[in-house]
């Protein structure tokens, strides 16, 4: 049935139908109407995103599909009430997240290149110039967010051409992204620094927080109780580095001739800093590879 429908399924389309988001009034006015966004792959980041928006309502749930395996999209479109979508919808989608994996795009690509679609990404490594290259837009925003959108805490950093903010899709991911943490504009030359430290910043302080919890568990606390406190004292160091420079924290804490400058001469004869310098260096690098691979 195409856009010119007859005044009768118009009917039954706008009345939709609040009980079932799989019933057929709905994917009828899924598939007749215009819909603001698309967004393809909902894992873990994108069903988090698709949770993050719906949150904060920026958009109604009938103005949202989605796109992922068969099972996947029906479970996550009964959970949320937003659309199940097909590949063939999603010409008629203004925007599309694209939340899948790098190594699927090549894929994917030809399957979703509309015209006068606007193109947001989350992919790593993955460039404004290939995402413009495979899709055949230059109405294309790269995006990188971090597992904090999870909770709604994700630094997320976004780029893309004039041809992006002159048909507002960046405007539009500025606010889309904001319904799950901080948003940056950053140049897209950093953005694989940005990912090498901040997306995959998360693992490296799980590792911090891991190896902590196994230290309180040397001493002899139950591994339990050492977890929590392991997550406990992240999430109080982050809040006061909201206010305070690392520095100035870590000499507060470190009373002279007391306990944390001998565990800080410890840390430093096992060279954490230039551990982690070294992990964020290779991340950056792994990205840049990435991106040549494309
Ligand atoms: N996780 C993070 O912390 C993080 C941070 C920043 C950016 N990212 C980026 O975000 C993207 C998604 O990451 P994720 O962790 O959410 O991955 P994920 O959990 O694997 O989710 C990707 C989803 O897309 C589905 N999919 C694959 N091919 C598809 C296709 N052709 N059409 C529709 N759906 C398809 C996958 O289904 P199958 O599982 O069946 O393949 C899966 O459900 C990646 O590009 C990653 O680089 C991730």
């Amino acid at each position: 049935m195409e856009e010119a429908q007859s005044p009768m399924l118009k009917a039954e389309s706008d009345k939709g139908c609040k009980s079932c988001s799989l019933c057929p009034h709905r994917l009828l006015a899924a598939r007749l109407g215009a819909m603001k966004l698309a967004i393809v792959g909902v894992g873990k980041m994108g069903k988090s995103i698709l949770e993050g928006l719906l949150r904060a309502e920026m958009l109604e749930a009938s103005d949202i599909g989605i796109l992922d395996t068969p099972e996947r999209t029906q479970q996550v479109a009964l959970e949320t009430g937003v659309q199940p979508l097909r590949l063939e919808d999603l010409r008629r989608c203004e925007r599309i997240l694209l939340s899948v994996q790098p190594k699927d795009l090549a894929t994917l690509a030809p399957q979703v290149a509309h015209p006068n679609t606007g193109y947001i990404s989350i992919m790593a490594g993955v460039s404004t110039a290939v995402l413009s290259r495979r899709l055949g837009t230059r109405r294309v925003v790269r995006c990188m967010p971090n597992l904090a959108a999870t909770i709604g805490k994700s630094s997320s950093a976004i780029t893309g051409p004039r041809e992006a903010e002159e048909a507002g899709d960046l405007e539009f991911t500025r606010a889309l992204f904001a319904t799950v943490g901080d948003v940056y504009d950053l140049p897209e030359r950093l953005f694989d620094a940005f990912t090498g430290m901040s997306a995959s910043a998360p693992a490296y302080v799980a590792v911090v927080a891991e190896a902590l919890a196994d230290g309180g568990v040397k001493q002899g606390i139950p591994r339990a109780q050492a977890l929590q406190l392991a997550a406990d004292v992240l999430i109080a160091t982050g809040e006061l580095l909201r206010k305070k420079h690392p520095a100035v924290l870590k000499d507060e804490v470190s009373s002279p001739g007391g306990t944390t400058i001998y565990g800080l001469a410890a840390l430093e004869a096992r060279a954490v800093r230039a551990a982690l310098i070294e992990a964020v260096e290779a991340a950056t690098l792994r990205g840049h590879e990435l991106g040549r691979e494309e």
